[in-house]
This record gives C-alpha cells, sequence and structure tokens, in this order.
C-alpha cells in the first residue's frame, strides 16, 4: 500500500505520517510539501531515512509534477493535508489560499483520475460551516449542516469540499472528507493561538488575546485526529463527510490562563488586543456519524492533553527556537540542497 500524503511537513499531516507509519509499519509513505513558511522538514528528520518513506519537495499546483510523481509513485491512497491554514493571513492576503486550497485540491484530483486510485481523502475544517452563537449551547455541526464560511481561509476550504464531492459525483472518484475541530499538540507552528501562547509565556513576552477572548473553539488532540482519518481511509464509506470533534468547548481567555497557570506565568502577561475581522464566535461538533460507524472517539482527554503539549513545547526547543528566530528557513536549503 502506498499513501501519498500532501503537506506532509506541517502540523497536523507529519503526527498523521508518525501515527501511520507507527500503525502500518508496511505502507509506503510518500510526503509532498511545498515547505511555505509553515512546512518544517526538520520535524520529519527521524523518518527522512526510513527506507519505507519518501519525501519530495512539490507544490500541489504543479501540475506537471503531481503527475510525474503519481506516474512513479501509482499511490493507492492520497490524503491531501497541504494548505494554507492561517486565518488571520488569508484576511491579509486571500490570493495563495485560492491557490493552493482549491486549484491545488483540483489537480491532485485530476492526477488521481488519471492513475486511479483506491481513495481520496480531503482533511477539511469546521469552518466550512460558519460559526454557532454563543447562547445556544445545545447547537452542534452536524455533516448536513449548511456551508456558511466567514473567513476567506474557510471559504477556500469550502470550494474544495464542494470540488471533492464534485469529482465523486460526475467522475465516480472514491472520495471522503472529515471536517476536524481545532487540533493541538506536537509541532503546532507558533503563530497559532496555543503554541503562540506557551511560547510567548516561555519568554514573558504579552500573550494576544483577540477580542474579549469570549470565542470558542472545540479543541481535539492531534493524534486523535489521525486516527480519525486512519480509520476513515480503511473504513469510511466513499462519497461521505465525517465530522471529527471531541466536544471539548473552551472559551480563548480560558485556555490563555489555563496555560498560565501550568508554566507558573503571571495572567498579568495577558494583553486584549482588536478583535479579528469577522471572527467566528464558537465551533462546535457532533461527533455522533465516525462514532456509530467507525467506532471512533477522542482518547486524549483535554486536561492531560494541554499538560502534554505544554510539556513538549518545554523539552523541544530546538524545534520552535529556530522558527521563531527564522533560522529554519536556513535549514531547508542546507537540507534540500541535498536531496536534490
Ligand atoms: P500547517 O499550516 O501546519 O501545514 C500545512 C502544510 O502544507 C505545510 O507543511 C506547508 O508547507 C504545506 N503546503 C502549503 N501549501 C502547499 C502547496 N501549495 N503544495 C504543497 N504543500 C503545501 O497546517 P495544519 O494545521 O497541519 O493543517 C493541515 C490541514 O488540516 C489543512 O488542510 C487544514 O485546513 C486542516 N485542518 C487544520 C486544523 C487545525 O486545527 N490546525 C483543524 C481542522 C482542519
Ligand atoms: P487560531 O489558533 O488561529 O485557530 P482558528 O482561527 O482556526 O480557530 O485561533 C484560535 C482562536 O484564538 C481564535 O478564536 C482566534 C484566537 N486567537 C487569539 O485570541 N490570539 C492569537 O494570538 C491568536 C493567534 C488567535
Amino acid at each position: 500500500m502506498t499513501i501519498i500524503v500532501t503537506g506532509g511537513a506541517g502540523f497536523i499531516g507529519s503526527n498523521f505520517i508518525f501515527h501511520m507509519m507507527k500503525a502500518h509499519p508496511d505502507y509506503r509513505i510518500v510526503c509532498i510539501d511545498k515547505l511555505t513558511y509553515a512546512g518544517n522538514l526538520s520535524t520529519l528528520e527521524s523518518v527522512m531515512d526510513d527506507p519505507d518513506f519518501r519525501f519530495v519537495r512539490l507544490d500541489i499546483c504543479d501540475r506537471e509534477g503531481v503527475d510525474k510523481l503519481f506516474a512513479e509513485e501509482k499511490p493507492d491512497i492520497v490524503v491531501n493535508f497541504a494548505a494554507e491554514s492561517h486565518v488571520d493571513r488569508s484576511i491579509e492576503d486571500p490570493g495563495v489560499f485560492l491557490q493552493t486550497n482549491i486549484i491545488g485540491t483540483a489537480t491532485l484530483m485530476d492526477a488521481c483520475r488519471k492513475y486511479g486510485i483506491k481513495r481520496y481523502h480531503q482533511v477539511s475544517t469546521d469552518e466550512v460551516y460558519g460559526d454557532l452563537p454563543l447562547d445556544r449551547p445545545d447547537l452542534f455541526f452536524t455533516e448536513s449542516t449548511p456551508l456558511h464560511t466567514s473567513s476567506p481561509y474557510s471559504s477556500s476550504k469550502a470550494g474544495a469540499d464542494l470540488l471533492v464531492l464534485a469529482y465523486h459525483r460526475t467522475y465516480g472518484l472514491p472520495v471522503t472528507i472529515s471536517r476536524c475541530s481545532n487540533n493541538y499538540g506536537p509541532y503546532h507552528f507558533p503563530e497559532k493561538l496555543i503554541p503562540l501562547t506557551i511560547i510567548n509565556a516561555l519568554a514573558d513576552k504579552p500573550l494576544p488575546v483577540y477580542g474579549k477572548g469570549e470565542n470558542v473553539r472545540d479543541w481535539l488532540y492531534v493524534e486523535d485526529h489521525c486516527k480519525a482519518i486512519d480509520l476513515i481511509i480503511h473504513n469510511g464509506r466513499v462519497g461521505e463527510v465525517y465530522n471529527v470533534g471531541g466536544h471539548n468547548e473552551m472559551r480563548n481567555i480560558d485556555i490563555v490562563k489555563l496555560i498560565c497557570k501550568e508554566l507558573g506565568k503571571p495572567e498579568s502577561l495577558i494583553t486584549f488586543v482588536a478583535d479579528r475581522k469577522g471572527h467566528d464566535m464558537r465551533y462546535a461538533i457532533d461527533p455522533t456519524k465516525i462514532h456509530s460507524e467507525l467506532g471512533w472517539l477522542p482518547e486524549t482527554k483535554f486536561a492531560d492533553g494541554i499538560v502534554k503539549t505544554v510539556r513538549w513545547y518545554l523539552d523541544n526547543r530546538s524545534w520552535w527556537e529556530p522558527i521563531v528566530s527564522g533560522e529554519y528557513r536556513d535549514y531547508y536549503e542546507k537540507m534540500y540542497g541535498n536531496r536534490k
């Protein structure tokens, strides 16, 4: 079994590669990643020399390159994590989000049609459903909630989801989609709330909280997301969407306070800043379908996952310090220069 994992030098993709190499030691994993600012080749250092692993620096929008790789590798499964993933950046500069998240998805699926594939899996997000009001805790996103996006990021992900479903209906491409809530855990890029808060707190820097910090996210430990995708690509029904979430809703301000407590840092570091434009209030997933069809349940409780995550950042300064200083860009060149 050969699996192409796109975006594997990023946060969730790298965790997925580690999970798959452990859970399915007989599989061949081919990671393709453009190595944008969010991709970090050093994350994959531990698997780089494994004979069952191959890394290829490639843009998923590069039709010729993607075709060539598919011809060489004849993959059975493609799991597409590659994306521009940061909402704030999409507000500043939407163009690259449309390019990678929509055109890149279509390019990959065209190669899947051309070379044949057992499964194309699209890693999507609960943000395609828009947001829920704070005063209706009874409401959750189900797979039939209409798509109703807020940001250029979520709109580009919704556009990709619609294309994936269209390729299934029009061409019979065997697809599945997972729509997951906010992930946290090791290798999370320090521009996102949890790693940014940990790293700033360690340096006694201000902890920026948007608006009043009342926005709610449904946090899931990254390994639980990886296990869900593993189940879906093997046992999920073709043409179906699966919501993935942990029934773990937390307000941003409470997350930031918890991290302060965990690190023994004062809450006075918290700095309320101007709100994000179009800021979604609340995300909350109903994961009934993946539980009843595939038996998936989150295994890591937030109280344990956040302690593990804080500990990981304390123990792995060598991973994030070069990111914060910008040195990790040189690492790409050094590492990649040898592999051309
Ligand atoms: P990330 O930003 O950490 O990683 C994205 C990776 O994709 C990087 O390695 C980057 O180099 C690569 N990439 C970007 N553009 C590319 C291109 N054109 N060609 C090839 N590679 C490219 O993102 P993440 O947080 O790991 O998210 C992975 C996927 O999961 C995304 O599709 C995202 O929408 C989805 N998702 C993320 C979350 C979350 O909480 N982080 C939640 C639900 C869904
Ligand atoms: P983020 O990690 O960017 O994920 P997403 O926007 O995909 O949910 O942000 C999580 C929440 O934290 C979101 O409500 C925005 C907020 N936030 C802050 O308050 N301060 C920050 O510095 C960041 C990056 C995010």
